[in-house]
């Protein structure tokens, strides 16, 4: 049930609004205040894994100018800020003793957004694993799950005063899967077996992050945040269904049962029998692992559509070693709608599909949207940059949200990414997210349209009021989906 465009669309009360981003894409001062390089800094650097050979040592200069952003994030209302920590600017070696000046910044970040009113959201991993935790074997090895939970204690203890809402891991599947699978992402290893592993050692860190953490401020919000996909067989044909079941199982399940069921799902443990045994996993470690939590984070950016194998290679992200569970046996397609810049399909409806299966399907738990959101090639005309996509885009997509908290989601915030343009990853540069336009020569900071849209839309508590149809009708014309009149 979608709520006709342009309809007032009201949110709750207490809806919580606000913009994410993550460290090595917006800090920069990659050798500064005792920072040593994480993955992300050494895989940048080796020549051919990130487009124009960009790398996070500048990005958007946060690290220098985190007073002025601060002020930016006020001046739109937001409400909350999702930031992740650098482990490499907090626990140099990735074990022992914290670094007090890297401790410092994030200290004076926080104290920043509280006296502007902002709640600070933090994500203790956002995929800058310290390289010297790599060096002795990275996420397949069990020790690191140790090293992670002694990291989240640490900031844990010297920011729990003032931060309340802690996310744990940012998208393990990224950090498993094209970190250690198809290597499209840092560390760059390509191995089924060790991605699995990873992916299973990532867990076992939360969960004994999370145990850390709730033993020492019990009433704090803790979670974990998962990129969900909604899922479609290409066809109604038995082949295409298995096809988008075992892709449902290593996108989404493989991560939500095990959180939130203490089980792997057992069809995926069959479909990689020949990868693994699964003897990584010890007893003891899904209970470790579901750990109850009180808040569920959710990414939302598309869907995806499986067919069975017809001998092409398959898609680069699931592009993988002879040994991977699931590239060579699946075909992705499309729906033939619009895409970002991307190529990300547009498909907000996958998005109430995607809350009311986690809705319906795992143990009732507070959902936040932790990230949604598209890159669009933006320009600077006047001084201006006007991106009626994205506003198209996060329209579409907040109606979404509005619909599955009609449906009964406990749906309980939004976080837009991005605050502003950063490094997205293998793309270095080259995709812009940002509500905000960063021009990399200057850092001059330049509020798109859809800044403007999403503080009125904050304002309003809502969407499709006079002000901010308004705004959209000035700019109606354009690509995208589900333009509101
Ligand atoms: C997510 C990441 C985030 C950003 C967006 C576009 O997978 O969590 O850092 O790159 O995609």
């Amino acid at each position: 049930m979608t709520s006709p465009n342009g309809h007032r669309v009201a949110f709750p009360p207490d809806f919580l609004w606000g913009a994410a981003t993550a460290a090595y894409q917006i800090e920069g001062g990659a050798t500064e205040g005792g920072r040593t390089p994480s993955i992300w800094d050494t895989f940048s650097r080796t020549a051919g894994k990130v487009k124009g050979g960009d790398t996070g040592d500048v990005a958007c200069d946060h690290f220098h100018r985190s007073a002025d952003d601060v002020k930016l994030m006020a001046g739109l209302g937001l409400k909350s800020y999702r930031f992740s920590l650098s482990w490499p600017r907090i626990q140099p070696d990735g074990r022992g003793p914290a670094n007090e000046v890297g401790l410092d910044f994030y200290r004076r970040l926080v104290d920043d957004l509280l006296a502007h009113g902002i709640e600070p959201w933090v994500t203790l991993y956002h995929w800058d694993l310290p390289q010297a935790l790599e060096d002795a074997g990275g996420w397949p090895v069990r020790d690191t799950a140790a090293r992670f939970a002694e990291y989240a204690q640490i900031a844990h203890r010297a920011l729990g005063d003032r931060v309340r809402h802690w996310t744990t891991l940012n998208e393990p599947w990224c950090s498993a899967f094209l970190g250690y699978g198809s290597g499209v992402h840092a560390p760059g290893r390509s191995d089924g077996a060790d991605a699995l592993r990873a992916a299973h050692h990532l867990m076992l860190g939360h969960g004994l992050a999370v145990q850390a953490m709730r033993a020492d401020q019990p009433d704090h919000d803790l979670g974990i945040t998962v990129n969900l996909y909604a899922i479609s067989p290409q066809t109604d044909s038995p082949a295409d269904a298995d096809a988008a079941r075992r892709i449902d199982g290593l996108a989404n399940r493989i991560f939500l049962d095990p959180v939130l069921r203490g089980q792997y799902p057992a069809d995926v443990v069959e479909d990689v029998r020949e990868v693994t045994d699964f003897g990584h996993v010890r007893d003891g470690d899904l209970e470790i692992i579901s750990t109850p939590l009180s808040v569920l984070g959710i990414n939302y950016y598309s869907r995806y559509v499986l067919s069975a194998p017809d001998g092409e290679p398959a898609e680069p992200y699931w592009r993988a070693p002879s040994n991977w569970p699931g590239s060579e046996t699946v075909r992705f397609g499309d729906r033939g709608l619009p895409v970002t810049d991307m190529n990300w399909e547009i498909d907000a409806p996958g998005l109430v599909e995607v809350l009311e299966r986690v809705h319906r399907e795992y143990p009732a738990i507070p959902i936040y949207i932790t990230e949604n959101g598209s890159a669009f090639v933006d320009e600077v005309v006047d001084g201006q940059v006007d991106d009626p996509e994205r506003v198209a885009f996060f329209d579409a997509h907040l109606r979404a949200c509005s619909d599955a908290i009609e449906a009964g989601v406990p749906l309980r915030g939004y976080f837009a990414w991005s605050l502003m343009d950063n490094f997205e990853w293998a793309w270095g540069y080259s995709k812009r997210f940002g509500m905000v336009y960063v021009d990399y020569d200057t850092q001059v900071r330049i509020p798109k349209t859809s800044a403007r849209w999403y503080a009125e839309v904050i304002r309003q508590n809502g969407l499709g009021g006079s002000e901010t149809s308004a705004n959209q009708r000035s700019h109606s014309g354009s690509g995208g989906q589900e333009r509101a009149q």
